[in-house]
């Protein structure tokens, strides 16, 4: 239990005292840690954000548990890692007590640092086969589906997930509680209800009673944080030992090390300047044809391009023909006509607005 929710101005005193962060035997280098966005955080992006520092942990893109044990070549990517990319941890769904545990224990087996458990994932179809959000209107059965993982592997297993199925089933206190029990190595909670898809806002209230559930192991608070002073709300009125981050990873990849700069001085520097992140763009493309190959390359790389041009504030002209290129050569010489262009307005190497990254309309069907 948590003594008192501390004021913010002295959450960095708060952190100072405490120990550094631990998913059971694994230390974690800072409490900031990159929460899974499925079709973003694959391995290309990982080593973009790792490249920046800060990060304590990332998490892959949720991966299918049944789809893991059959080896599928697309599953298989899903997990793909280097070593730059430690520690990390592969985020898997299912509902399945025994295929959870043999793709656990195959995940330990190639060498992963951690295991996570996806209870928050409010998409149909993932909730229709019992899986994502739906196992927290479950609790004996998803209680033993946990335990079992846990005592498959020697490795730490969390779990994500949210604050309830709906307003009137807010089960996860309880849940972490029987969690903790069963030998989770930490809890990471959006504050939100699978009802409520992404609208609203974060309740840091519901959050806090997860904090409050537990006796000893972190929990990570997750939702909405896409500054450094996002993030220290999210310590004062929680009272979390560790941050998660999302959207504001990809709006913004300097996050994770701002923070630890917040954290060890008090003064994060600024996020980085259109050639800055022009300097992400490409290498992130590099990083992508390496793991892709040229041809795929190109398709596979739209979406994350998208959000670079925007946050780049590159004109809609010019965003469109980088979307059109069709192959590795015409990428290249768009991407040098948006280097000469510079931002629409601003300076190339000034700062650059806040980019904020919407969530689809009809949130509980499609991410
Ligand atoms: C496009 C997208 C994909 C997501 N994919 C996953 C996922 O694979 N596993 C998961 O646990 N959460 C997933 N989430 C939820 C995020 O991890 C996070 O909990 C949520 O976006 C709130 O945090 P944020 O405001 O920092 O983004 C996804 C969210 C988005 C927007």
């Amino acid at each position: 239990m948590i003594e008192s929710t501390p004021v913010i101005s002295s959450v960095r005193d708060w952190l100072a005292t405490l120990p550094p962060l631990r998913y059971g035997p694994l230390q974690l280098s800072s409490r900031y840690m990159l929460s899974p966005l499925a079709g973003y955080t694959n391995l290309p992006f990982r080593r973009v954000v790792r490249s920046l520092g800060g990060v304590g942990l990332a998490t892959t893109d949720l991966v299918n548990a049944r789809g893991l044990l059959q080896g599928g070549p697309r599953t298989l990517q899903l997990i793909d890692t280097c070593p730059e990319d430690r520690p990390f941890a592969v985020q898997i769904f299912g509902n399945e007590p025994s295929v959870m545990r043999d793709a656990a224990q195959l995940l330990q087996a190639r060498g992963v640092d951690s295991i996570d458990i996806n209870m928050g994932c409010p998409v149909n179809r993932i909730t229709k086969v019992g899986a994502g959000a739906s196992l927290m209107c479950q609790v004996d059965s998803t209680i033993e589906l946990v335990r079992t993982v846990v005592e498959s592997v020697s490795i730490p297993v969390t779990v994500k997930m949210r604050l309830g199925w709906d307003s009137q089933h807010l089960t996860a206190p309880g849940f972490a509680r029987e969690f903790e029990q069963v030998g989770v190595a930490a809890i990471a909670i959006h504050g939100r209800t699978r009802e409520q898809g992404f609208s609203g806002v974060v309740d840091r209230v519901g959050i806090r009673r997860v904090v409050e559930a537990v006796n000893r192991i972190p929990v990570v608070g997750n939702g909405d944080i896409r500054t450094v002073a996002d993030g220290v709300r999210m310590f004062a009125e929680t009272g979390c030992q560790a941050i998660s981050m999302g959207r504001g990873a990809l709006a913004n990849p300097w996050i994770f090390q701002q923070l630890v700069e917040w954290e060890t001085t008090g003064h994060p520097t600024t996020s980085g300047s259109f050639d800055d992140r022009l300097g992400l763009l490409r290498k992130q493309f590099r990083f992508v044809v390496e793991q892709r190959g040229e041809e795929r390359a190109i398709s596979s790389y739209r979406k994350m391009l998208h959000w670079y041009l925007k946050a780049m504030l590159v004109p809609a002209p010019l965003r469109n023909k980088a979307q059109a290129a069709a192959n590795e050569a015409e990428f290249e010489m768009v991407v040098d006509e948006i280097a000469e262009h510079g931002p629409a307005r601003g300076s190339r190497t000034g700062l650059l607005p806040d980019l904020y990254i919407p969530v689809p309309s009809g949130p509980n069907e499609r991410w």
